[in-house]
């Protein structure tokens, strides 16, 4: 069986340590991408980090993952709020799903209330900064491994 998981982000997050670091804080993207990786390989998985602007380049990359991943953790960033394209290529993934966000879209602008990927993913974990990356990295290790 597989141990890689796909890490998937979307537009903008590639400007995570000035974009809007009173809401996502000062750690950039190639910090978060560390950090996880790094704990994901102390817990026996190899990760695969694509970012993109674009969201066919995302789509892709799940459709790559169907035959190489047994999980992906996605922020999809402003796509979260509009993708149905993501949302229906994330349905062709049978592995683990987690949606992952920095803030809690939940409590902020009305727009971002909306997910089209929640009832693609497994589960969503958002509002914990950088520490939503190690929650989503450790459901991943749960929902894999049943016995821990
Ligand atoms: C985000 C939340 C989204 O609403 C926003 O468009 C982002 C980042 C987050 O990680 O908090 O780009 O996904």
């Amino acid at each position: 069986m597989s141990n890689e998981i796909l890490l998937l982000s979307g537009p903008n997050l590639d400007l995570l340590g000035t974009r809007n670091p009173e809401i996502y804080g000062t750690t950039t993207l190639a910090e978060h991408v560390e950090r996880f990786t790094k704990l994901a390989s102390d817990a026996g998985f190899s990760v695969r980090h694509v970012q993109s602007n674009f969201e066919g380049d995302l789509i892709e990359a799940v459709h790559g993952a169907r035959e190489s991943a047994v999980a992906i953790v996605i922020n999809a960033g402003a796509l979260t709020h509009s993708s149905w394209a993501l949302a229906d290529a994330l349905d062709t993934f049978n592995g683990i799903k987690v949606e992952v966000h920095l803030s809690n879209p939940a409590a902020r602008e009305p727009f971002r209330h909306l997910s089209t990927l929640a009832g693609s993913v497994s589960g969503s974990i958002a509002g914990f900064g950088a520490t939503s990356y190690e929650l989503a990295l450790d459901a991943v290790r749960r929902l894999t491994s049943p016995s821990s």
